[in-house]
């Protein structure tokens, strides 16, 4: 039978197991129609094969694409002035309630065009395409009108369309309080719930909907009226969750089935139990927690001893976490929350997966999934984690088809 691709003498990472790399030595894998179609020691390869195009690894390691499933990838305008104030003394939340941080992206986000949107947010796709991500989820939340948000997943879907990775986008207008609506919060909430909501979901623009459950974003009343909302239009939910406070955001979550809670810094014991009932992933964020200095790490011992699923991102946005390197993001989860090497690739490929919603589709090495592949040169697949400032890639494919992170748009 005829097959697209044949990637041989490389060992594979699959991370088909809840835990471990799930390696396996002097193998191949064969790619039809977009989809792994078999795997297996390299001896075992099925004979008389007809391959339209044969890689061979040299010895490399085959892992899953790499997901980024929490980013906030598409913005316009810079905050790199809000990191010297930071270095002076000045808090997050000090710079956001004299008008910075999010709602001065979202000053420039409105003024941006489709185009612009998408040209700036290209450089921070690339860099993560020559890092071998081959999926990534997008959100809104710099628009905080209805035109603006739309536009932002617009610019996301485009990203998508012209790189051929997959992207998810998600929907997040609760994500800060515009300054027409100073004093007005619930009023806001009603807007996102009324308007900007069901018009991203009818324009086939959110895969989900997320929200900032903090003292500077949303309480957990409001954030429940945007989670009643969405579940109202049949979509998943996701939580930006106790990242510098503790206001049960991670329970609300687990409540609500979301897909993830984000951040969960601050996040209880009950509301790691919660998590783990509902099988909610932790997306780990370290880059924030790096960029701010926090102190506060997640509760690693807890997740793990609940088996909540761990997931680790970029959270690339230009405030908290202006950062393009997911294989960055892998070695501080190690170094400053303490995961595991092939817990942090797992947090990158199989639970991210989950904490898209696509466990089903990708971020494993198994018959019937997406062909999304990424081939490095290490030694072992533990290198990704260890080793930083070095990007090893070799190649990656999405659905079965190269990636090509220097691509020229059309
Ligand atoms: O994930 N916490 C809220 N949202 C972003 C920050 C966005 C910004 O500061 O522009 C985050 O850290
Ligand atoms: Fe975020």
């Amino acid at each position: 039978m005829r097959s697209d691709l044949l990637i041989r003498k490389v060992h594979l990472s699959t991370f088909a197991d809840p835990s471990g790399y799930g390696e396996l030595r002097n193998a191949a894998l064969l790619v039809r129609d977009g989809r792994i179609a078999w795997l297996g020691a390299e001896e075992a390869l099925p004979a008389g094969l007809d391959v339209a195009v044969e890689i061979d690894g040299e010895g490399g390691w085959l892992t899953p694409g790499l997901i980024d499933c929490h980013t906030h990838l598409v913005w316009a305008g810079s905050r790199t002035r809000e990191f010297e104030q930071r270095l002076a003394g000045a808090t997050y939340q000090d710079i956001a309630r004299a008008g910075g941080g999010i709602v001065s992206t979202v000053k420039a986000t409105r003024a941006a065009t489709l185009e612009e949107l998408v040209q700036s947010a290209r450089s921070r796709l690339r860099a993560l395409l020559r890092e071998g991500v081959t999926t990534i989820e997008i959100k809104s939340g710099y628009g905080l009108e209805t035109a603006t948000e739309l536009r932002q997943l617009q610019a996301a879907r485009q990203l998508g369309a012209e790189s051929g990775i997959a992207v998810k986008t998600t929907f997040l207008g609760a994500h800060a309080l515009p300054p027409e609506y100073a004093g007005r919060a619930d009023d806001y909430i009603g807007q996102v719930c009324g308007e900007m909501l069901p018009a991203a979901h009818a324009a086939g623009l959110a895969d989900a909907v997320d929200a900032f459950c903090e003292s500077i974003g949303f309480t957990p009343v409001q954030t429940r009226r945007v989670f009643d909302a969405t579940r109202a239009l049949g979509l998943p939910v996701k939580l930006h969750a106790d990242q510098l406070s503790d206001l049960g955001g991670a329970a609300l979550a687990a409540e609500y089935g979301a897909l993830s809670a984000d951040h969960v810094e601050y996040a209880s014991e009950a509301s790691v139990a919660a998590l783990a009932r509902a099988g909610t992933v932790a997306v780990l964020l370290p880059g924030a927690f790096y960029c701010l200095r926090e102190t506060k790490v997640p509760p690693i011992a807890a997740f793990r001893a609940q088996g909540v699923p761990m997931a680790v991102a970029t959270d690339c946005n230009p405030g908290t976490s202006p950062c393009t390197s997911l294989l960055l993001m892998l070695h501080m989860a190690c170094t400053l929350f303490g995961l595991r090497p092939d817990e942090a690739l797992a947090g990158a490929t199989r639970h991210a997966a989950r904490a898209l919603g696509l466990h089903g589709e990708t971020g494993r090495l198994a018959v019937g999934l997406r062909a999304d592949l990424a081939l490095w040169a290490v030694d072992h697949p533990r290198d990704l984690a260890c080793y930083f400032g070095h990007n090893p890639l070799i190649a990656s494919w999405s659905n079965g088809a190269a990636v090509d992170p220097e691509k020229r748009s059309a």
